[in-house]
């Protein structure tokens, strides 16, 4: 489907897409300006340059968008059949797929992240998402029940149920996984026959926008999707509190997920949420120790550690702890870091100035409470130092109590932690508040699912590490967040059901 070695020859559909600019925002089938006239600059973060200036959405934007969305529930959108509605989902996988080597591009460069990655990756899961929920229109049903009551005895009732969309769907993502992110909301929230509004992240606007202009294209009707970048205490804020917005599915910060949870209380709109992890990522001795070094060391360092599922605690038995720790490092060392863009490159910057920080701040936190720093710790120097680059970190002598080892970094920082027994490991790896994912290494087929029995963790990984699917329900347990995004589950996060009773007597 896609090249195998990308080059730096700039896509001559991307050149033309940033090339015009401000990018505007998409309400009602229309590209226009903020109504305050205000944008902002989105940068790469390989060279912390500007590359592009893209429309800044605000409450009145939304407004605006929430109008035209509302109108979209009962207009043309509401006719087309399921079928019809099928066909049109499945047409935008393959614009998403005939687009799909500039989309990498895009997205690397808007990201950071290798195009490796968005070739391997992102694009194809995102095609995939839409060309699976393309599936589902014509298998949304109801059911009929045997229902009876009480104090009429022999009396006989119809009742069935139907699946109706929630209506309006506002979307609030992340800047880790732009435009995957943007297909797994937009995908099944447009299969159940919603309308959507799209917020993207203030760091990652360009692939959002890029898919609104693939979206016009395949026909999809105005209103029905609309995209609008800006930030989150402005836009998402008015998106999330809204009276007119009927559900929101935010992706992002625990922290956040709090505040989307209060802005919500006023119209009592339906909430999913996607937030952090600390996720364990377990290696018994006698596991495949190969594979497991791979699946420690791609569970952390995959997107530059800027992964929700990130494997940021590695437990590893106390017998070949030393070992595998050996291998992680000198693995870590050699890691070529530079430009997404660039073929070469392994590692990426992180995304932003901000994440940087807080990111090297985690490290001096670990240092200052008494880990031990085994490799990274900095900043990319020479002609990295431009960008924010973060060099692959590995910390040992980590207790379970150091913020390290209880808070997300959500960055290139793995911490190592030696374990004993299983009942120990289990404790130990519940013992934070989040609980995403888990990942599990072993060859004792008993003991893994047995793992897997114990793990308080939305997805459970077994000599594997993560591995994603649009058939694959995601999300968390604890303050990981609740709903389950993706597969027949996103169903029930975008439709409500009606319960209809016919008196037959
Ligand atoms: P964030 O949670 O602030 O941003 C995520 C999205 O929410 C963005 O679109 C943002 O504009 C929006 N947002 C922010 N404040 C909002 C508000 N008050 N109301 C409505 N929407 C709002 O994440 P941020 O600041 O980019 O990263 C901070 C930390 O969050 C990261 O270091 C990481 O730990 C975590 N995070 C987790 C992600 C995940 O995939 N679970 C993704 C991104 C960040
Ligand atoms: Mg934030």
């Amino acid at each position: 489907m896609m090249p195998e070695t990308a080059t730096f020859e700039m896509h001559p559909n991307l050149r033309k897409f940033l090339s015009a600019q401000p990018k505007r925002l998409w309400i009602g089938g229309k590209w226009v300006e903020a109504r305050s006239g205000k944008s902002f600059e989105t940068c790469n973060p390989a060279t912390g340059d500007a590359l592009a200036r893209v429309a800044e959405a605000d409450r009145a934007d939304v407004e605006e968008a929430v109008r035209a969305a509302r109108k979209a529930t009962e207009g043309p959108w509401s006719s087309l059949s399921p079928s019809e509605r099928g066909k049109l989902l499945y047409r935008i996988a393959e614009l998403l797929e005939k687009h799909a080597e500039e989309l990498a591009q895009l997205e690397s460069l808007d990201n950071g992240k290798t195009i490796r990655e968005a070739q391997k990756g992102d694009l194809p899961l995102a095609v995939d998402l839409f060309r699976y929920y393309a599936g589902w229109p014509t298998k949304i049903h109801g059911e009929t029940i045997p229902v009876s009551v009480p104090y009429l005895p022999g009396a006989r009732f119809f009742h069935y149920t139907v699946r109706e969309p929630v209506g309006v769907v506002g979307a609030i993502i992340p800047w880790n996984f732009p435009l995957l992110m943007a297909a797994e909301r937009i995908a099944p929230a447009l299969a159940c026959g919603n309308t959507v509004i799209l917020k993207p992240a203030e760091q990652t606007p360009l692939s959002a926008l890029r898919l609104g202009e693939i979206l016009e294209e395949a026909g999809l009707p105005e209103g029905v999707c609309n995209i609008l970048p800006g930030f989150g205490p402005t836009a998402g804020r008015a998106l999330a509190e809204h009276p007119g917005v009927d559900k929101i599915t935010f992706t992002g910060s625990t922290e956040v997920g709090r505040e989307i949870v209060k802005a919500s209380a006023g119209n009592l709109k339906r909430i999913s949420l996607e937030l952090g992890g600390k996720s364990p990522n377990i290696v018994f001795a006698d596991a495949d120790l190969e594979l497991a070094v791979k699946g420690m060391f791609m569970g952390i360092f995959y997107n530059q550690g800027q992964c929700c599922s990130a494997g940021s605690r590695v437990f590893v038995e106390k017998s070949c702890f030393d070992a595998l720790l050996e291998k992680m490092v000198e693995r870590a060392k050699t890691v070529r870091q530079g430009p997404g863009l660039d073929p070469k490159t392994q590692m990426g910057p992180l995304v932003s100035q901000e994440q940087l920080d807080r990111v090297a701040g985690y490290v001096e936190s670990g240092k200052k409470e008494g880990a031990q720093l085994l490799c990274g710790g900095v900043r990319g120097e020479g002609a990295l130092s431009k960008g924010y680059f973060f060099k692959p970190t590995v910390f040992a002598g980590v207790r379970d109590e150091m913020r390290i080892a209880q808070e997300e970094i959500f960055g290139p920082v793995a911490t190592v932690l030696p374990f004993e027994s299983f009942e120990e490991v289990v404790q130990r790896a519940n013992g934070t508040a989040y609980g995403l994912v888990a990942g599990v290494w072993t060859q004792d087929i008993k003991r893994a699912l047995r793992l897997a029995q114990v793990l308080q963790a939305g997805t459970v990984w077994i000599n594997c590490y993560h591995f994603v699917d649009a058939a694959a329900p995601w999300g968390g347990y604890k303050q990981s967040g609740y709903g389950r995004e993706k597969g027949q589950y996103a169903i029930d996060l975008y439709t409500q059901i009606k319960s209809v009773w016919v008196d037959l007597n």
